[in-house]
C-alpha cells in the first residue's frame, strides 16, 4: 500500500520571500485558490506580524478557502498572537512557529543578555523557549508545527533533543529544513533517519522537511527524507524562494509520479493543475520560468532534434517520459479570436483557474477585445497575462494613464506621461538616453521619486510578430527591492507600466511595513 506524503506549499511565504517578488492580497488569494484546485495538503499564506498586508492576506486565505492554512511566527509571543489572530477564523488553522538551533545561528543571532554567554546556555534557553513556545502556540490551536531553522547544519545530539521537546510540549508536525541548502542527499536523508531512531516520542508527529536549493540539491534532499522516514514535504511552485529558491513542488510530485515503479508514496496533487499553477507564479510575481526547468519550462516537452522527433513520432515514450497532459501543458492550443465573445472567455479564464467577478470580466473583456483586433488571435498566456494586468494591478495606487514617445535616430528621446493618483492625474515631460529612460524620467519627476533600478528585463511574452511584450523592472530602497510587470503590444508602454508597478509595491512596502520595536521584521531578515 502507498504511503501519503503530505504537500506543504509554502509559495506565498518563503516564495515570496525571492527578492523582489512582493504579491499584493488579491494576487495571494488568487494563488492561494489555484493552490487548493492543485490539491496541496497546507498552504503556507504568510508571516501576519511582519506587516498589515501579510496579516489581511493570511486572515483572507485561512477565512475563505477550506485547507489547512498555515501562518508563520518565531517562537516570541507576539508573533504567535499574530498568527492567531489572522488564522482564528479558519477551518483548519496551523501555527507554524520556529527558531534557529545550528551553532552558527545561535551564536550569530541571539545576544547574551538574553540567551546566555555560553553556548551551552544558549542552547538550554533555546531549547526551554521552543518547549515554551509551542505550548503557548496550543493554546490556541491544535495544529503546530515547529521548525528547527538551520537543522542542516544543526548538530544531530542536540537536533534530536530539541525535536523531543518540540513534541513534548505539543508539536504535531516536526519541520527539518535545510535553511542554507548545504547538506548532501545521502547526508540529509541520514539525519532524517537517525532523528527518527534518536527521539524517543517520534511517532507523534510528522516529520517534514524544507530544502533550499543553494547548491542545487533540493528536491534530491527532499526526495532523500521522504525515503528516510520524512511524510511532509515543504515546497514551492517554480522552486521559487529565499535566495536560490526552495524544492519545487512540481519536480517532487512528478519524481513520485513517474518512478513509481521505485517508491510506494502517494499525493493528492492533482497533477493536471500543475502548468496553470506556475504560470499564475509566474505571472504574479514577475519570476520567469528558465525554457529548460524541469516540468514546466517552455522547452520541457520541446523535441529538437532530428533523431529525436522522428523518435516521438514513432513512439512518444521514446523521449518522453511523462506526458505533457498529465502536467497541464494543453499540445492543443485553444485560441480564441475578436468573435469569441464574453461567454468564450469566461468559459476559458475559469478553466486557466481564475476568479472574477463581473465587472472584473466585463473589464477583461473590453481588454481582451482590444488586443483581439491588434492580434488576430488570443493565446492562453495572452490570457493570463491580461487577467494578471488589468484585473489585480489594477487597485494600485498609481496608474499609467496616457504616454507619448518621441524618438529617432536624430531627435532626441522625449517621453510624455500621465498618471492616474484616485481621481487626480499628474503628467509630466522628459528627455532621456532612449525612449525608455525617457519615460522612466518623467515618472519619477511626476512622482518625485528617483530610485536606483537594479534590472531591467524586456521579452516577448506570447508568440508572432504581434506578441505581447513583457517588461521587468526591479528597483531597489535600502535592503528591499521591488518588481514590477508590464505588458502591451508597446514595448515602451510595458515598460513604463512596469516602472510604475515597481514603485506601486514599494509605496505599498512603505504605508504597510511595520518596524516592531525590538528587531526589524522584514520577510528578509529570517
Ligand atoms: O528555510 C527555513 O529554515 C525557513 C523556516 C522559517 C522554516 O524558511
Ligand atoms: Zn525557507
Amino acid at each position: 500500500m502507498s504511503e501519503k506524503i503530505f504537500v506543504f506549499d509554502t509559495t506565498l511565504r518563503d516564495g515570496e520571500q525571492s527578492p523582489g517578488a512582493s504579491l499584493n492580497v488579491y494576487e495571494k488569494f488568487e494563488i492561494a485558490r489555484q493552490l487548493v484546485k492543485l490539491k496541496v495538503d497546507i498552504i503556507e499564506a504568510g508571516f501576519p506580524v511582519s506587516s498589515p498586508a501579510q496579516f489581511e492576506a493570511v486572515k483572507r486565505i485561512a477565512d475563505e478557502l477550506d485547507v489547512v492554512v498555515a501562518a508563520l511566527a518565531r517562537a516570541k509571543e507576539i508573533d504567535i498572537k499574530s498568527a492567531y489572530d489572522a488564522l482564528r477564523n479558519g477551518k483548519r488553522p496551523r501555527i507554524h512557529t520556529f527558531s534557529s538551533t545550528s551553532d552558527i545561528h545561535i551564536l550569530g543571532k541571539f545576544g547574551d543578555e538574553k540567551y546566555g554567554k555560553t553556548l551551552e546556555e544558549k542552547r538550554k534557553t533555546v531549547l526551554k523557549m521552543s518547549y515554551d513556545m509551542v505550548q503557548y502556540a496550543k493554546t490556541f490551536v491544535d495544529d503546530v508545527e515547529f521548525s528547527a531553522e538551520d537543522a542542516g547544519r544543526t548538530d544531530i545530539g542536540y537536533l534530536a533533543d530539541i525535536v523531543e521537546t518540540a513534541i513534548e510540549a505539543g508539536a504535531t508536525t516536526i519541520n527539518i529544513p535545510d535553511t542554507t541548502g548545504y547538506t548532501m542527499p545521502s547526508e540529509f536523508g541520514q539525519k532524517i533517519a537517525e532523528l527518527k531512531k534518536r527521539v524517543k516520542n517520534v511517532d507523534k508527529a510528522i516529520i517534514s522537511v524544507h530544502c533550499h536549493n543553494d547548491l542545487g540539491l533540493a528536491v534530491a534532499n527532499t526526495l532523500s527524507a521522504i525515503q528516510n522516514g520524512a511524510r511532509q514535504v515543504e515546497c514551492t511552485i517554480n522552486g521559487i524562494g529565499e535566495r536560490a529558491g526552495n524544492a519545487s513542488l512540481e519536480e517532487i510530485i512528478m519524481a513520485l509520479k513517474v518512478r513509481q515503479d521505485l517508491w510506494k508514496y502517494k499525493t493528492d496533487i492533482d497533477t493536471t493543475e500543475i502548468y496553470n499553477a506556475s504560470r499564475m507564479v509566474s505571472g504574479f510575481t514577475g519570476i520567469v520560468v528558465q525554457p529548460n526547468k524541469a516540468i514546466v519550462g517552455e522547452n520541457a516537452f520541446a523535441h529538437e532534434s532530428g533523431i529525436h522527433q522522428d523518435g516521438m513520432l514513432k513512439n512518444n515514450q521514446t523521449y518522453e517520459i511523462m506526458r505533457p497532459a498529465d502536467v497541464g501543458v494543453n499540445k492543443t492550443k485553444i485560441v480564441l479570436g475578436r468573435h469569441s465573445g464574453r461567454h468564450g472567455l469566461k468559459v476559458r479564464l475559469d478553466e486557466l483557474g481564475y476568479k472574477f467577478t463581473e465587472d472584473e470580466l466585463q473589464k477583461v473583456y473590453t481588454k481582451f477585445l482590444e488586443l483581439a483586433d491588434k492580434k488576430k488571435e488570443v493565446f492562453d498566456d495572452d490570457l493570463r497575462i491580461l487577467m494578471g494586468d488589468e484585473v489585480y494591478k489594477a487597485r494600485e495606487m498609481y496608474e499609467l494613464d496616457y504616454l507619448q514617445v518621441n524618438a529617432g535616430t536624430f531627435t532626441i528621446p522625449t517621453a510624455t506621461i500621465r498618471l492616474k493618483v484616485g481621481e487626480e492625474t499628474i503628467q509630466e515631460s522628459s528627455t532621456g538616453d532612449g525612449p525608455v529612460d525617457a519615460c522612466f524620467n518623467a515618472i519619477e519627476r511626476a512622482l518625485n521619486l528617483k530610485p536606483t533600478v537594479e534590472s531591467y528585463n524586456v521579452r516577448s511574452v506570447t508568440q508572432g510578430r504581434q506578441a505581447l511584450g513583457e517588461a521587468i523592472v526591479r528597483i531597489r530602497s535600502e535592503e528591499n527591492s521591488f518588481t514590477g510587470r508590464g505588458v502591451s503590444t508597446d514595448i515602451i508602454e510595458a515598460s513604463a507600466k512596469a516602472y510604475v508597478q515597481a514603485i506601486n509595491q514599494y509605496q505599498l512596502y512603505q504605508r504597510t511595513n511595520i518596524n516592531l520595536s525590538e528587531e526589524k521584521i522584514t520577510m528578509q531578515s529570517i
